[in-house]
């Protein structure tokens, strides 16, 4: 059967880089047999320009629709000004919460051939490879109450709320639980327990699931605790699963010590395995248009994607593969160059990765 992709390639540098990821994905129909349309549709800014809305209720639909959505990135200053409702962020907010992606993957793996690249010693990252498994559909994210006002005092004053209930706690530990079973059996929860009874109910549901699943050595960690532990220690983690915003604090730290934020991918998935697959690195308004930015984040989003929605984990290897081989080739996009490699652009490394699938 064919499956549907939606491609949502955003701001910045997202539209390079989906086009890069787009001619993987139509090397993969052509020579090996992958049966997907592709569908376009406008999200973030570009939405909010032609729309009035970063979350169109068309892109809404045809993401409702697809099997898989392949995302680019959203946001820029230019709409860092608008009312909350309005701005990019909140076009991705709404795509995650109406899909139900709550399960966020994000690898942080260094790559052997980059071990340069890291802001650790070679030695502390050497082999890194570390799943963070971030809870992205609840927590202070979406916690109610939350709002501004003005207080008794006369004083402006604004609140959000972490909030989890045990079920969402539950289907993130599950799916944590599987991840870190099929990998090395260790999972490491990532809470504020001393100080957050929000973390203490997270804590007490893991503990129960592990009895669910004795192969697996679940520890708990303090996030403030694990954050220093990434940067001091990192290969002692295995499997991490933690709440909305500790997740994307601590997947930004993994991401850096691999060098290379312009080669992680990630996958938020729902309940069915459906899933939206997206570089971590941000639109990078800064190097937008120029042509230098690196597409390896997306096109190893594509493998995800071909991994967790298509059921293709052969394919998934195939594109892994040949990303290793264009580093091994020494080709280089400008963020992970060093003195002995020659640098290549947006296109010339996505053509490269092209040919190596031929
Ligand atoms: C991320 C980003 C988003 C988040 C922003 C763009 C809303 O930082 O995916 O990590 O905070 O989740
Ligand atoms: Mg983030």
């Amino acid at each position: 059967m064919t499956s549907r992709i939606l491609v949502m390639s955003g701001d910045g540098v997202g539209p390079e880089i989906c086009r890069e990821a787009v001619r993987v994905l139509d090397a993969l129909v052509s020579d090996h047999g992958l049966d997907v349309e592709l569908d376009e549709a406008l999200v973030g800014g570009a939405a909010y320009d032609a729309e009035g809305d970063p979350l169109p209720p068309t892109s809404l639909a045809a993401a409702r629709e697809a099997d898989a959505v392949l995302f680019g990135a959203i946001g820029g200053p230019q709409w860092d000004g608008l009312p909350r409702a309005s701005r990019p962020e909140s076009g991705l907010l709404r795509l995650r919460s109406e899909l139900d992606l709550f399960a966020n993957l994000r690898p942080a793996m260094l790559y052997p051939q980059l071990a340069h690249a890291s802001a650790l010693k070679p030695a502390m990252v050497s082999a890194l490879d570390i799943m963070i498994v971030r809870e992205l559909t609840g927590g202070i994210y979406f916690g109610k109450p939350a709002g501004n006002g003005v207080n008794e005092a006369g004083r402006r004053e604004a609140w959000n709320t972490m909030r989890y209930d045990e079920d969402e706690i539950v289907r993130i530990g599950r799916r944590a639980f599987e991840i870190a079973r099929a990998r090395n059996g260790r999972l490491c929860s990532v809470d504020k327990a001393n100080v957050l009874d929000v973390s203490q109910l997270w804590r007490d549901v893991m503990t129960e699931l592990a009895a669910e699943y004795p192969d697996v050595e679940l520890t708990h960690m303090y996030v403030d605790n694990a954050a220093m532990q990434l940067v001091r220690a990192p290969k002692q983690f295995d499997t991490v699963v933690t709440g909305n915003l500790f997740g994307d604090i601590l997947s930004d730290a993994a991401a850096m010590l691999t060098g290379s934020i312009g080669m992680l991918p990630s996958a938020a998935l729902n309940a069915t395995g459906r899933g939206m697959y997206e570089p971590v690195h941000g639109s990078a308004p800064d190097i937008a248009g120029q042509g230098v930015a690196n597409p390896l984040a997306a096109i190893l989003s594509v493998a995800m994607m071909l991994r967790y929605s298509l059921n293709r984990g052969d394919l998934a290897d195939r594109v892994e593969h040949a990303v290793g081989q264009a580093l091994d080739r020494g080709l280089r996009t400008r963020d992970i160059m060093d003195d002995e490699t020659q640098i290549a652009s947006t296109q010339e490394m996505g053509g490269a990765i092209v040919d190596m699938l031929r």
